[in-house]
């Protein structure tokens, strides 16, 4: 069953990095606000009509989550996938190649089957549970950094979430100033799927959503790193506060991160009181 929905995700994904490949840098392409700082695009809305139309016609029964259109689909069911049509809207509407398709697949709420297609560089990464990520054909390891000190770390700012922006920079000054360098390359199932493959040791943002991060933090968890909320819990699927890497990285992250928040911090934590007027 697993290798179907593998399957399913591979195929979905490559339909909607078709449709990507075709937008990208159409000088005519429109984009609309949802809300401030928060673009999207016919591109957006037409790879999420292929992905779904492709999950659709091979899993009929399940129900999706997925960016624009919401809930989909039989909620009674045990299976359910999580899509992400673009994920770097901003990147790509400004023309910048970083972008991703993150589709993820849950059984009885845990996550199965996680794919992150990179169309730009035909990067298709790839996970099941209990067996291993992927990059195309290649198995992935996260970092083998014993501790954050010197490292290079992902991140992403909470431009949703502006009420978050003190606790965040005070976060990212200790961080800083621990590491070598801190990157913000605007596609955070990117920078899951990059810290899975070893190239970022660390990775860390707040108020993500479940599309952002489904399928990425499986690539994490089967290349033997580990994604926590920020106490080190199990809850960053719902609050979307997420600490990732290889585990005496991820220890540390826990550990700055307790200096300045947690999950009971209220700017983190409730998504009306950051949201700013635009
Ligand atoms: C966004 C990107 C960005 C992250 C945001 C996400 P979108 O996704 O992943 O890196 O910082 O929080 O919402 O809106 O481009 O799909
Ligand atoms: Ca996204
Ligand atoms: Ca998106």
């Amino acid at each position: 069953m697993v290798n179907e929905l593998l399957d399913g995700a591979v195929a979905a994904a490559r339909a909607g990095g078709t449709v990507l490949a075709r937008y990208f840098r159409d000088a005519s392409l429109q984009a609309e606000t949802k809300a401030p700082n928060d673009p999207v695009s016919e591109a957006d809305r037409e790879s999420e009509r292929v992905i779904l139309g492709t999950l659709r016609e091979r899993f009929p029964e399940h129900q999706i989550l997925s960016e624009e259109s919401g809930r989909v689909g039989e909620s009674s069911g045990a299976f359910e996938w999580v899509v992400d049509p673009l994920d770097g809207t901003s990147n790509f509407l400004a023309g910048l190649p970083i972008f991703a398709i993150s589709v993820a697949c849950r059984h009885r709420g845990e996550t199965v089957v996680g794919v992150v297609l990179d169309p730009c560089r035909d990067e298709l990464y790839t996970a099941t549970r209990g067996g291993g990520s992927f990059l195309n054909d290649r198995p992935l390891q996260v970092s083998s950094r014993p501790s954050i000190g010197g490292g290079f770390i992902a991140t992403g700012y909470p431009f949703r979430a502006r009420g978050a922006l003190d606790v965040y920079l005070a976060i990212f000054r200790e961080i800083f100033l621990e590491t070598r360098s801190i990157r913000r390359c605007g596609a955070a199932a990117l920078d899951l799927a990059h810290t899975a493959a070893g190239i970022y040791d660390g990775f860390f943002e707040f108020r993500l959503s479940a599309w952002d991060v489904a399928a990425g933090a499986l690539l994490i968890a089967e290349a033997g790193g580990v994604v926590t909320d920020l106490d080190g819990g199990q809850s960053w699927l719902d609050s979307g506060n997420v600490l990732a890497g290889p585990v005496p990285v991820h220890a540390d992250l826990v550990r700055l991160v307790a200096r300045h928040a947690s999950e009971s911090v209220v700017e983190l934590a409730d998504p009306r009181s950051a949201a700013l007027p635009g």
